[in-house]
């Protein structure tokens, strides 16, 4: 015991790319190729049984961690298809665009920002047409009408944002909020991605967890974004994602989205093997008024026309100390659900060897993101007493955690195959338990194994599965 713990402690290695991920994602039902029974839809993924309690339990955690442990925060649900004229005046219809080229010699089609040293990356040629625009908001239409009716077009949401901006008014009056307050919402969006890939990094069909901070134009907008930026690496931390794996990327001026003045980027080291590890994890954007107001009805140009003639409402708010009217500014902590639950498994992954010399993967996720808390596993599956014992224990356990029984193979095996999706905790009932009402917990990390009386049991897994503790939030700035 003492050499495995030894070993266990010296011998681990962390996920080395994200094909280690992909295969321990199909292999054990956390992420299924989508379509597969008709050859596969390029960069679609499903999420089997484990994957998607771990998604859900990383939109819970962020959902719990902002409306419910904050006073400042409320939550929406808005329609994945809004009016068109949302994105007309977000600026969507205009500026959502992916910049393309098309290779003369192959004719290749690419994203012009991703040539490098101006070569086609399939012929190697040097021959490309003028780039033009390409709108990567994903359309529908609208009812039962004909192919080529213009007004029955309509996209699916790009960003989850615009939903929030749109219900400004309706959550600040009907919650009786005075700013700061914010607005967070967790949900699907849709880009008809160039060239998508690296698994579940990059999809056209993907899931945000957006918060729209609103606060007053002469708050002090540079210093919000770095608060939530902190917020957010402690959040991550909670997660089990290391700091050492993640890398804040100040976006230079020429590279900011229409909307921004400022926006840091909270990057991940997806690609531990390359030379350039980065990629987006999340972003942190100081919006400024540009959203609330050019929704608005009553919002002037320089020249004094109306930016908005379609809008019906004023989107503007009555700040009562100040008696000003005025467009609150927007601070937007936007991060993808995908890419935190990808970073979740590639922070978690580890393997190890066990006293045989056989490699073992463990999946260290943090206890409140685990798909399973607890599985109880028999020694003796021939035996009706402890099968019976074991499966009761089971039951009483389900509505405080999620639990599952299994028996379908040695303990050796089972005990392999739980630490490999991340289970903090098996529990075996063995012919003494029958005896003492004892069970044998045995802790996923160091292998250790605890006798704990059955009575005992769920309150000793609920102090152990605590989340990991966020310290309260500042005081807003
Ligand atoms: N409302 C601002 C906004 O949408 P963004 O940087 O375009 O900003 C925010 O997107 C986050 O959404 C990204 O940091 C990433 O986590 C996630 N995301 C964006 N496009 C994605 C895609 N095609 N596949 C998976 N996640 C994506």
């Amino acid at each position: 015991m003492l050499f495995v713990l030894l070993c266990g402690l010296i011998c681990f290695v962390a996920a080395p790319n994200i094909d280690t991920i992909v295969s321990l994602a199909k292999r054990r039902g956390f992420v299924f190729p989508s379509s597969e029974v008709y050859g596969g839809l390029g960069s679609a993924w499903d999420y089997g049984p484990l994957g998607v309690e771990l998604c859900n339990n990383v939109k819970q955690s962020w959902w719990r961690w902002l409306v419910y442990e904050r006073d400042d925060i409320d939550g929406v649900d808005s329609s994945i298809i809004l009016n068109r004229l949302v994105w007309k005046y977000s600026g969507h219809e205009a500026t959502f665009n992916d910049w393309l080229i098309d290779c003369r010699k192959c004719k290749g089609r690419f994203r012009a920002d991703k040539i490098v040293d101006n070569k086609c990356p399939s012929c190697g040629a040097n021959d490309w047409t003028e780039a033009r625009p390409f709108n990567t908001m994903l359309q529908t239409k609208l009812g039962a009408v004909a192919d080529d009716d213009p007004t029955a077009l309509a996209y699916l949401r790009p960003e989850t944002a615009q939903g929030i901006f749109i219900n400004f008014l309706n959550v600040q009056t009907t919650m009786r909020r005075k700013l700061p307050f914010g607005i967070a919402q967790v949900g699907k969006s849709f880009r008809n991605e160039v060239t998508p890939g690296n698994f579940i990094l990059r999809t056209r069909e993907f899931e945000q967890m957006e918060m729209e901070y609103f606060v007053s134009p002469s708050a002090e907008h540079s210093k919000l974004v770095d608060y939530w930026v902190e917020q957010y690496l402690e959040w991550f931390g909670s997660l089990g994602i290391s700091r050492d794996n993640l890398y804040l990327y100040e976006v230079p001026e020429k590279e900011l989205a229409h909307y921004s003045k400022r926006t840091v980027d909270i990057m991940y080291k997806y690609f531990p093997e390359r030379e350039k590890p980065w990629e987006e994890l999340m972003g942190i954007a100081w919006r400024t008024d540009f959203d609330l107001s050019t929704h608005s009805k009553n919002k002037l140009d320089e020249e004094g026309k109306r930016i908005n003639p379609d809008s019906t409402e004023d989107l503007s708010y009555f700040d009562e100390p100040t008696k000003q009217r005025f467009y609150p500014h927007v601070i937007e902590p936007a991060a993808g659900v995908n890419r935190t639950v990808l970073a979740v498994l590639m922070d978690a992954y580890s393997e190890t060897k066990n006293d045989k010399g056989e490699t073992r993967v463990i999946l260290k996720l943090s206890p409140q993101l685990a798909p399973i808390k607890a599985a109880i596993l028999p020694l003796a599956k021939n035996k009706p007493e402890i099968v019976g014992m074991a499966k009761a224990i089971k039951r009483s356990l389900q509505p405080l955690l999620r639990a599952v029984y299994d028996d379908t193979g040695g303990i050796g095996k089972l005990y392999a195959r739980q630490d490999e999706i991340g289970t903090p905790f098996c529990i075996t009932v063995d012919h003494q338990s029958l005896e003492d009402e004892a069970v044998t917990v045995r802790d996923r990390d160091t292998w250790e194994q605890e006798r704990i009386k059955v009575t005992d049991l769920a309150e000793h897994l609920q102090k152990r599965l605590k989340p990991y503790p966020i310290p309260p939030p500042p005081e807003p700035i």
